[in-house]
């Protein structure tokens, strides 16, 4: 048991409005981000869970408190409350990256044959909460890579001051967003490397749990 070890989370996507009725989003479903509450609760943690947009909530535990948000500003600003607090974070949340530079305030209608929309980055919330990471923090993300996986999880390592990156490929079939299952590979801050079987969401977040644990003690 990891005890009242005091975690945060991040889950599902973003949604960066448009206009008051559209908005740019991805297909995260929030279910590993979920799957990892679950574990941590039954664990014994207490558990903050910035959630974006997604159609399922967790139910009721005395330990959980939610925090529902929509876009990556909410989730920046909802999560950096906690960046002192937690002993364990994980961020699994698909931030969208970019952002509308403007909302339209009204309803965008079809004139042109074109439609151009400036995108700003957002914040990496990631990044931000690495940057002022304690060294009794244990810090980890996700990482979702098409090509030059372990190297590209390696850097990412590095610039955001991470204890582990959670791999999952899109090459991997039965692997990320829209599936109950998932395939990853969990990199250590020391370059360790740990592969693991395809399987569903909820034995991947015991098996990085586990792993997590394993670490920390
Ligand atoms: N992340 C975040 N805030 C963002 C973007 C990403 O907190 N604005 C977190 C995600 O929750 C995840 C990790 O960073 O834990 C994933 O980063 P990823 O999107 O794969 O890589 P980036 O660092 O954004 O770089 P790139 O998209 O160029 O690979």
């Amino acid at each position: 048991m990891l005890g009242k070890k005091k975690v945060l989370i991040t889950a599902g996507p973003t949604y960066e409005p448009i206009d008051p009725v559209r908005f740019i989003g991805n297909r995260s479903t929030g279910k590993m981000g979920l799957a990892l509450t679950q574990t941590f609760l039954q664990e014994g943690c207490e558990v903050v869970l910035i959630l974006g947009p997604v159609s399922i909530q967790p139910v009721y535990h005395k330990d959980l408190k939610i925090v529902n948000i929509e876009t990556a500003a909410q989730m920046f600003e909802a999560s950096r409350k906690y960046f002192d607090w937690y002993d364990i974070a994980i961020f699994a949340a698909a931030v969208a990256d970019y952002t509308p530079e403007k909302i339209a305030e009204k309803k965008i209608k079809k004139v042109g044959n074109t439609l151009e929309i400036t995108l700003v980055k957002t914040k990496d919330i990631l990044f931000e909460a690495g940057k002022v990471k304690k060294s009794n923090q244990f810090l980890a993300g996700f990482a979702l890579e098409t090509d030059d996986e372990i190297s590209n999880a390696k850097e990412k390592i590095v610039k955001k001051n991470l204890d582990m990156v959670v791999l999952n490929s899109l090459n991997d079939a039965g692997a990320g967003f829209k599936v109950d299952t998932n395939k990853i590979t969990i990199l250590e801050k020391s370059n360790k490397l740990i592969k693991f079987e395809l399987k569903s969401k909820e034995l991947v977040a015991l098996d990085i749990v586990n792993h997590i644990k394993k670490i920390i003690s």
